[in-house]
C-alpha cells in the first residue's frame, strides 16, 4: 500500500491535467476528468491521483492525515501564473484615470509616465517596503488558487534597485508558500538618465547587469521588451545574446502593441516563451508552432487597455503552439491577478475552449516557465498543489464569470487556504 499523510476524497470532477507537456492542438482539450476523484502525497509530493476504488485498493492514510472533503467540489491543478511584474511599488491609478478620459498607455509612456511612473517609486521603495507588497499580492493570488508565479524585475533600470527588486523575491521563499520563479527584466525600459544615450544603456547591461545578476544567481530568465517603444529587434538580438551567453534562459515581450518580428525571434533564440503577442504575425505563429518555445498570452492586457485588438489564441493553438495564460499582473497595462478571471477571459475573449484555458493556465504554463516536472498537473511525482472549487462542473469556472469560485488551496501537502479564507503556514 502507499502511505499518505493528505488525502483529497471524492471530488465531484478531478480535473488531472495530466499527460505529456507542453499540450498542442487537441490534446490542449483533454483535462484528464475522473469522476469521484481521490488525490493522496506523502511529504508534499503526490502519491496518487485517480479513482475511489483504486484509491481504496492501492492507497493506506497515516493515522493523522489530513483530509478535505472535497464531495460537491471540482479539484484541479494549482494555477501557475508564468507572467507577473510582481515586485512593484506605488500605483497608477491617476493614469488609469486619465486612460478613462481618452489617453491611450503608449502617449502615458511618452510623456515621462507609464513604466517610468513606476521606476520613479520602485527606486525609492525600500527592500522591506517591496518585500511586505510582495507578500500581500502573493496571498491575495493564493486566494484566487495561483500556487506558482513567475515575477519579473524592470522597474529598477539600474544595478542596484534591480538587485533590490530581486532579492525582495529571494525573500519570499522564506515568508510564503506559494513558488516564485525569478526573471531579470533590465530590458524592460532605458532609464530617463540613459533616454539620450541607449546605446550606453545597453553597454550596462552587457557588461555589469547581466553579469552581476546571474552571478549572484538571483533569476533564472531574462525578459526583454522587443517593442518600438522599448528595444528594437537588433538591439533584442544583442542583449539576448549576452544574456544566452551568461547562462540565462530567455523570455520574450514579443509583439504585444507592433509586429516586430519579437515572436520569430523568440524561436529563433530557442526562447522559452514569447509572451503578449497580440501583433504576431502569421510568420510567427508558424515559427512559434514549430519551436518549443511556449506563447504566453495575457488577456488581461486587451481588457485593461480597452483594446479591440486580441491575440490571436485560436490560430495559434490550431498551428500548434504551445499556447499558456498569464496575467501579466502590473500597474499599469493588466492590474489584475486573479488566474480564474484569466481563464475567463481566455474564453470569453480569445476563444479557447474551457478545457484549453484550463490547461492554458496549469501544465502549460508551468511548461512555459521550465516547471513541467514539478507543478501543472495532478500526478505522482509532482507537487501536492491544488484546488478544491465550489462550483458543480469544470464548465462553470468559466461560465460563472466574475465569480472566484477557488475555496480551499493546498500547496506541497499544506492547506494554505480553507473556506476562501488564508490559513495556515507563512
Ligand atoms: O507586460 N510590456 C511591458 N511591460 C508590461 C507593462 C508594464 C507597465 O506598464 O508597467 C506589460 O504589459
Ligand atoms: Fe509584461
Amino acid at each position: 500500500m502507499i502511505s499518505a499523510d493528505c488525502i483529497v476524497a471524492g471530488c465531484r470532477e478531478l480535473l488531472t491535467c495530466a499527460g505529456p507537456l507542453p499540450k498542442r492542438g487537441q490534446a490542449l482539450r483533454q483535462v484528464g476528468l475522473v469522476e469521484n476523484g481521490w488525490v493522496a502525497s506523502s511529504k508534499g509530493v503526490i502519491v496518487f491521483a485517480g479513482t475511489e476504488e483504486d484509491f481504496l485498493a492501492q492507497v493506506s492514510p497515516e493515522p493523522d492525515a489530513v483530509t478535505v472533503d472535497a464531495r460537491g467540489m471540482v479539484v484541479l491543478p494549482g494555477f501557475v501564473d508564468a507572467h507577473t511584474h510582481l515586485p512593484f511599488a506605488g500605483d497608477r491609478a491617476r493614469e488609469f484615470g486619465l486612460r478613462i478620459q481618452g489617453w491611450t498607455y503608449q502617449q502615458l509612456a511618452e510623456r515621462g509616465m507609464g513604466i517610468q511612473t513606476t521606476v520613479k517609486a520602485t527606486r525609492a521603495a525600500s527592500l522591506d517596503d517591496l518585500l511586505s507588497l510582495c507578500l500581500r499580492r502573493l496571498d491575495r493570488m493564493l486566494l484566487t488558487g495561483t500556487t506558482t508565479v513567475e515575477a519579473k524585475s524592470g522597474y529598477g533600470l539600474n544595478l542596484e534597485d534591480e538587485i533590490k527588486q530581486l532579492e525582495a523575491l529571494r525573500g519570499l521563499a522564506a515568508l510564503h508558500p506559494a513558488d516564485v520563479v525569478p526573471t531579470f527584466m533590465g530590458a524592460h525600459d532605458v532609464p530617463p538618465e540613459y533616454r539620450d544615450k541607449r546605446e550606453d544603456y545597453i553597454r550596462l547591461l552587457v557588461d555589469a547587469l547581466i553579469p552581476e545578476i546571474r552571478g549572484r544567481g538571483l533569476a533564472e530568465f531574462f525578459d526583454i521588451f522587443c517593442e518600438p517603444s522599448a528595444f528594437s529587434a537588433e538591439e533584442t538580438r544583442t542583449l539576448v545574446r549576452a544574456a544566452q551567453a551568461a547562462g540565462f534562459k530567455i523570455k520574450v515581450h514579443a509583439d504585444e502593441f507592433v509586429t516586430l518580428g519579437g515572436a520569430e525571434l523568440a524561436a529563433e533564440f530557442g526562447a522559452a516563451s514569447a509572451e503578449h503577442l497580440i501583433a504576431v504575425s502569421d510568420e510567427g505563429i508558424a515559427r512559434l508552432a514549430a519551436s518549443d518555445t511556449a506563447a504566453i498570452l495575457l488577456p488581461g492586457v486587451s481588457f485593461f487597455l480597452m483594446m479591440d485588438r486580441r491575440a490571436p489564441a485560436r490560430r495559434l493553438i490550431d498551428a500548434g503552439a504551445a499556447v499558456a495564460l498569464a496575467t501579466d499582473f502590473n500597474p499599469g497595462s493588466s492590474h489584475l491577478s486573479s488566474m480564474p478571471f484569466v481563464l475567463q477571459l481566455g474564453v470569453f475573449t480569445l476563444g479557447m475552449t474551457v478545457e484549453e484555458a484550463i490547461n492554458a493556465c496549469t501544465g502549460n504554463a508551468a511548461f512555459a516557465i521550465g516547471r513541467a516536472g514539478t507543478v501543472g498537473s495532478l500526478e505522482p511525482g509532482k507537487k501536492m498543489d491544488l484546488l478544491a472549487c465550489d462550483i458543480p462542473d469544470h464548465i462553470s469556472l468559466a461560465y460563472e464569470a466574475g465569480r472566484n469560485p477557488v475555496r480551499t488551496v493546498i500547496k506541497s501537502g499544506h492547506i494554505v487556504v480553507e473556506d476562501g479564507r488564508r490559513v495556515g503556514p507563512r
